[in-house]
């Protein structure tokens, strides 16, 4: 047995997780509150038997390694080491000092590579076009360009492949760092980076993880990055948060998207300005930033893709309770670093204009709709009621309650009572759709895991009760588009055919492939324990989703074989036309 099989054996996944969530027994599963996203009703789910979590609100699934990788913030062998702790575990410590030892040369490759860039552009002849890039075309200053330790990669195939083997890096270490990659067609290896200018990343302990390049023209794309290695994770880095750490302890994080509005607002003396790496934000970058400042402004380029992604990074950083801003941009500028370039007195301006996030998803939807007439009104309060319900603070919820009520001329109690679930902005004709009817309905609209995850659960014993009609088995694998819910379906069926008695899931699961042991899983994770143990109720749940599976099957059909008639049309085969119409007819 390997030490991470007999940690598994020895610690029960439910005791971990319920260290950091209080977990209630539902079925045979336990569920609580996600620990990764704010949420007011449980879909953090814990499987005693599989070892496993997985939140259905967030998405996040994986045994206790992954889970104290997650909470703690942890790399794997960091986690292994505390969970091997707690288990009285012996690790072999050459693991662990492999590993430390190669992220210490990956550092060392890091460091030497932004010293060799540094170097060619601000000293040496092949480094021209960079200094040029920078220095006339982006004006940034000499001493800027120092700080932020921006270099130039030469115009060659191999010279710092060539510089890192003098200095006796091995190739593997060198394509761990990711500086060095394996030609793509051919033999040999050659610098990632090529006549770019390079933005080294830099960590908050002024470690560099890795590099972003531009490229000097036009040409796609635009930035290339350093893959994932050991030293480096996209989703967790902040650009610029090394510089600007100091001053956030008394003052707002300004996010931004790109690494030159970050360099240049150093530049124009504004040091508390963050980007992410060329992704969206994500909550780990989140989470870093609120260890500094709880403050936050948003100020993303003013082309539809920065609306969407202000949206989306409001919803994160509330998860981790900070405030938001939004600063908003004239139009005219693209970005916040044309704008400082141009104009740093209306940058500051912008700034100190930035409005809370919700006068500002107010002002944009009452921008969007015509709020006197009937049917702009409704938009409005659509749109509007699902931001402001996720307001904590009852005095704010309240502010903004009536600052809508008075825009829209209507009650403050007509907008509460949509905002805390009492009605619906449109009246719905499926009776109540929220309690337990409206995660019902959810999961009803994803029919074939739904069918499955019944089924898991359904007791065996009694099986022909839900799944016969006049002794007829009612489901059929042809239903099953997903080709892994198919092949679930199919060797569940044959559990089914076979020996009866508990459905043993943990047994279940070791008998399939591994590409399908993780959608099985995960759907015994479902939260149906309810359902399963009220037949009546687990009677229904199967037959609307049978119902709905069959329909789907038939409208697919339907939908190919009237292609295959427009097409005989073409060719006027007769023939054809009429069997395809009777069969057609056949399938309603
Ligand atoms: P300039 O056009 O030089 O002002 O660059 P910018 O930093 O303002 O870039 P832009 O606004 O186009 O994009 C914002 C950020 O998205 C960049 O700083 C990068 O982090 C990222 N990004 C843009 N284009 C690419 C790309 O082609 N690949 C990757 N990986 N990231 C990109
Ligand atoms: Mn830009």
């Amino acid at each position: 047995m390997t030490p991470i099989e007999e940690i598994k054996q020895r610690l029960s996944i439910v005791d971990v997780v319920g260290q950091y969530v209080t977990l209630k027994k539902s079925g045979r599963n336990y569920k609580g509150l996600c620990p990764f996203h704010g949420e007011k009703t449980p879909s953090f789910m814990v499987s005693e038997e599989l070892g496993i979590f997985k939140c259905f609100g967030c998405n996040k699934a994986g045994d206790i390694f992954k889970f104290i990788q997650e909470i703690e913030g942890l790399e794997f062998p960091q986690a292994l080491k505390i969970l091997a702790d707690k288990a009285g575990v012996q690790l072999e410590s050459e693991f662990e000092d492999k590993f430390a030892k190669k992220k210490k040369i990956l550092y060392e490759i890091n460091h030497l590579s932004a010293e060799f860039y540094h170097y060619f552009l601000l000293k040496h002849n092949a480094g021209k076009a960079g200094y040029s890039y920078f220095v006339d075309k982006r004006h940034l200053a000499i001493s800027n360009i120092q700080e932020f330790k921006l270099g130039f990669a030469p115009n060659s195939w191999d010279l710092l492949f060539q510089y890192l083997s003098k200095k006796k890096y091995s190739l593997e270490d060198m394509l761990d760092s990711g500086a060095v990659v394996k030609k793509s067609s051919g033999e040999g290896y050659i610098d990632k980076f090529r006549n770019r200018v390079i933005f080294p990343l830099v960590e908050t302990d002024n470690k560099i993880v890795g590099f972003a390049a531009r490229t000097l023209g036009d040409d796609q794309p635009k930035y290339l990055n350093t893959n994932e290695t050991l030293v480096f994770h996209k989703s967790q880095f902040i650009y610029g948060l090394d510089k600007a750490k100091l001053s956030l302890k008394n003052g707002s994080a300004v996010f931004v998207e790109g690494y030159m509005d970050v360099i240049s607002a150093h530049q124009a003396g504004f040091k508390n300005f963050i980007a992410s790496s060329g992704t969206s934000i994500t909550q780990g970058q989140l989470k870093i930033v609120s260890r500094y400042t709880k403050d936050l402004i948003f100020c993303f380029d003013t082309d539809a893709a920065g609306v969407t992604a202000t949206y989306r990074a409001v919803e994160l950083a509330e998860k981790e309770d900070m405030n938001v801003k939004i600063a908003t941009l004239p139009t005219k500028y693209k970005d916040i670093d044309e704008l400082i370039m141009n104009d740093r007195k209306s940058a500051e301006e912008v700034l100190k204009n930035s409005v809370p996030v919700y006068d500002y998803y107010l002002s944009t939807t009452l921008k969007k709709h015509d709020k006197n007439g009937a049917i702009g009104k409704k938009k409005i309060v659509e749109e509007l009621t699902p931001l402001l319900s996720r307001i904590k603070n009852k005095v704010t919820l309240n502010h903004y309650i009536k600052l809508l009520s008075e825009e829209l001329g209507i009650d403050q109690e007509v907008i509460s009572d949509i905002i805390f679930g009492k009605t619906a902005v449109s009246a719905s004709g499926e009776g109540s759709v929220f309690g337990e009817d409206r995660l019902l309905n959810t999961y009803r609209k994803t029919p074939e895991a739904y069918t499955l995850a019944l089924l898991f659960k359904a007791p065996l014993d009694n099986i022909e009760t839900f799944m016969y009609v006049d002794g007829q088995n009612t489901l059929n694998e042809k239903y099953f588009s997903n080709d892994t819910y198919k092949e679930l379906y199919r060797r569940f069926s044959d559990v089914l055919s076979g020996e009866k008695g508990d459905f043993d899931i943990k047994y279940f699961s070791s008998s399939l492939p591994i590409e399908l042991q993780k959608s099985a899983e995960e759907l015994y994770l479902w939260d149906l324990d309810y359902v399963a143990n009220d037949d009546k109720l687990l009677k229904r749940e199967l037959e609307i989703s049978f119902q709905r599976l069959k329909d789907l099957y038939i409208k697919k059909k339907r939908l190919e074989i009237s292609q295959k008639i427009k097409q005989a049309e073409l060719e006027k085969n007769e023939k054809l036309i009429h069997e395809l119409i009777k069969v057609f007819n056949e399938l309603s």
